[in-house]
């Protein structure tokens, strides 16, 4: 009798904790903050939005809302480091969410979710394996191109393997991305080469953490460094973090603002890095545990000294 009580109460208490993470927490949204010594003194603060892996289906309602009124927060450039869909018909509603925020300057790569449509796994699979894509998937059968060519109407600029240049606030900006090292998709060397001195910032974006990214666009010279793609772990034990990131990067810094090389080097050039942990789950992994999901405001200030 007793042991069927433990049974029953063991079931109650996993029923409640998969219930809390499906239904309650993947739809609690927070706003990071993050102030970033990363500009030259005397320049004046820029706010960056930071948002990342939405994998947006057409009924998330209160994620579109959501995302809609991070432009109250009137950021001066907005970053959208991939993976934005999960659904053939999500291009409209990821860009009618984006809304306003579409008039402010912005920058965004893909993931390789907003190439590949979701496919059924066990979601336990996430916890013990990496995802990366098996090469017979082929062909993407995403509407990639839409979303990028609604972007870029809007004058956000396409950075997937490419260079470019971008005002904002008082800043002049030089931008360099790669598309998802997740599906062998980045081309560092089409873009490599060091960043301009003269700029007054130098941005790199990515989607994936890879360490041989992030030590590439370090050498070559960038400041602040922005990537999505873990999910913060998506499921984090309390006091402990992320059991996986789903990537090369440590899990120290599978979410946040950190540097890097992340040990304790003494150079001062190494660049920050911000990793978000994301909006969105895959459909079919529809749950966030102790890993709320979230858009990051970072407001790039004067380096001291
Ligand atoms: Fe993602």
């Amino acid at each position: 009798m007793r042991r069927q009580a433990l049974i029953g109460a063991t079931a109650a208490v996993g029923a409640g904790v998969i219930g809390y993470a499906t239904v309650i927490e993947r739809n609690w949204f927070t706003l990071r903050h993050y102030d970033v010594p990363v500009l030259a003194p005397g320049t004046r603060p820029l706010r960056l939005l930071h948002i990342s892996d939405a994998h947006l289906t057409p009924g998330r309602h209160r994620l579109m809302s959501w995302i809609r009124s991070l432009d109250a927060l009137q950021p001066d450039l907005v970053v959208n480091t991939g993976d934005s869909i999960a659904h053939p018909d999500s291009v409209q509603p990821f860009l009618e969410a984006l809304g306003p925020l579409l008039d402010r300057p912005g920058v965004f790569v893909y993931g390789s979710n907003d190439l590949y449509s979701p496919i059924p796994k066990n979601p336990a699979r996430y916890l013990w394996r990496d995802s990366t894509l098996h090469p017979r998937r082929g062909e993407p059968d995403l509407p990639w191109a839409e979303l990028g060519a609604g972007m870029e109407a809007a004058g956000w600029l396409d950075v997937n393997n490419k260079r470019g240049r971008i005002k904002a606030g008082d800043l002049d900006i030089e931008v360099a991305g790669v598309h998802d090292s997740h599906i062998g998709r980045d081309r560092y060397d089409e873009i490599a080469r060091p960043a301009d001195p003269a700029a007054d910032l130098r941005l790199g974006v990515m989607h994936s953490p890879e360490p041989e990214m992030l030590d590439r666009f370090a050498s070559d010279g960038y400041d602040l460094l922005l990537a999505g793609h873990t999910h913060g772990g998506q499921v984090c034990l309390p006091w402990h973090g992320p059991l996986v990131t789903n990537c090369g990067i440590d899990p120290a810094r599978a979410r946040g603002l950190h540097r890097h090389p992340a040990d304790g080097s003494d150079d001062p050039g190494r660049p920050w890095l911000h990793v978000s942990a994301g909006l969105g789950t895959s459909p079919w992994a529809p749950f966030r545990l102790s890993c709320r999901p979230e858009a990051s405001l970072l407001t790039l200030v004067p380096r001291s000294g």
